[in-house]
């Protein structure tokens, strides 16, 4: 229903009337303790690597302020679904959170770069762009609505799970029901394999699958493991279609509202906590693939061209002007 000028108007003052309460709490929170909180929530299980290299960025953050700031962790959807928390932290009733870089898109369209398929030749590639000038501007990018990146982190590659049948080429996905995130470029991808996507938050997918609302997903191993889906899903074929890397975000508020030396903290803390998790990424990669096949799950390799030529003509264009000039400069020699 259209909305008249009157409530377009009230909408937009009580919005503003939010963003300034929220503001004025943060300030009032940070001088009335000694102690700097910072609570961060997001989406995936505490056993998954990159919650664990978060627990080490807080110890980092504690060790390197000697007490000063704490960080809060709050894993599984605790506070909410990744949209969510990513609304929170641009309000600044949440501090921080991470979330996969194809949820952020909605809010920060750069960010859909990362869920076009087969864009980065190897890890090479991805990790120069990542942390280079082009990784650099996509983190910043957001800084406009409320949200300011601090570091990426690896979420490796992401690879189809079926309930029925493996995949073995595009044409295994027609008719298929594949759940994707809440991401126009991923759901382009899908849509170009000659499947039927369907965004679902993660929190909701295991009943999702096991109801059969949709035929299978997508993820990286850690998260196929940690998320238990294949106790559902017993194909997983590794065409590891996108490199989708996780990100972390800190409300533009309360970055703005910390003390200097307390951004550094932060800021170090973040580096460490990115070095070591793309270390234990591999680690937790290799371990998760064995894990999957002893709970019965037959992991494929399907041949991967195939699929990078159904989807090739994403790579070419781009409804959005920035992410189409970011393709460009990926995809420079
Ligand atoms: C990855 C990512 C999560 C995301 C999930 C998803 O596991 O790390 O942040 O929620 O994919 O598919 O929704």
């Amino acid at each position: 229903m259209p909305k008249s000028a009157t409530q377009t108007r009230t909408i937009a003052l009580l919005a503003a009337v939010t963003v300034l309460l929220a503001g004025l709490t943060l300030a009032a929170r940070r001088r009335t303790s000694d102690q700097i909180v910072l609570k961060l929530a997001h989406g995936l299980d505490n056993t998954h690597p990159v919650h664990i290299s978060m627990e080490f960025m807080a110890k980092r953050a504690g060790e390197k302020s000697a007490g000063a700031m704490r960080i809060e962790i709050f894993p599984s959807e605790q506070l909410g679904a990744e949209r969510e928390c990513i609304e929170q932290v641009q309000l600044g009733s949440l501090d921080m959170t991470k979330a996969s870089s194809a949820a952020v898109e909605q809010f920060i369209p750069e960010m859909g770069v990362f869920s076009l398929p087969y864009l980065f030749r190897d890890e090479e590639h991805y990790w120069s762009i990542l942390n280079g000038p082009v990784g650099q501007e996509i983190l910043e990018a957001g800084r406009p609505v409320g949200l300011h990146g601090l570091c990426y982190f690896d979420a490796g590659a992401r690879s189809f799970y079926t309930k029925q049948r493996p995949i073995s080429q595009p044409t295994d996905l027609r008719g298929q029901k594949i759940r994707v995130q809440q991401s126009r470029t991923a759901m382009a991808m899908i849509e170009a394999l000659g499947g039927a996507p369907t965004p679902i938050p993660f929190g909701e997918l295991y009943t999702a699958l096991q109801q059969g609302v949709v035929d299978g997903a997508e993820n990286n191993p850690p998260s196929f493991l940690s998320s238990r889906h294949y106790e559902v899903c017993k194909y997983y074929a590794l065409d590891e279609h996108a490199n989708v890397p996780d990100v972390l975000l800190i409300s533009e508020a309360v970055w703005r509202d910390l003390p200097a030396e307390a951004q550094g903290w932060l800021s170090e803390a973040a580096a460490e906590a990115a070095a070591f998790q793309r270390k234990l990424w591999a680690e937790k990669t290799n371990e998760a693939i064995e894990e999957l096949k002893k709970a019965g799950v037959e992991v494929s390799r399907p041949d991967k061209k195939p699929f990078a030529e159904a989807v090739a003509p994403m790579l070419k264009t781009q409804s959005n002007r920035a992410v189409e000039r970011l393709v460009e400069k990926i995809l420079a020699p």
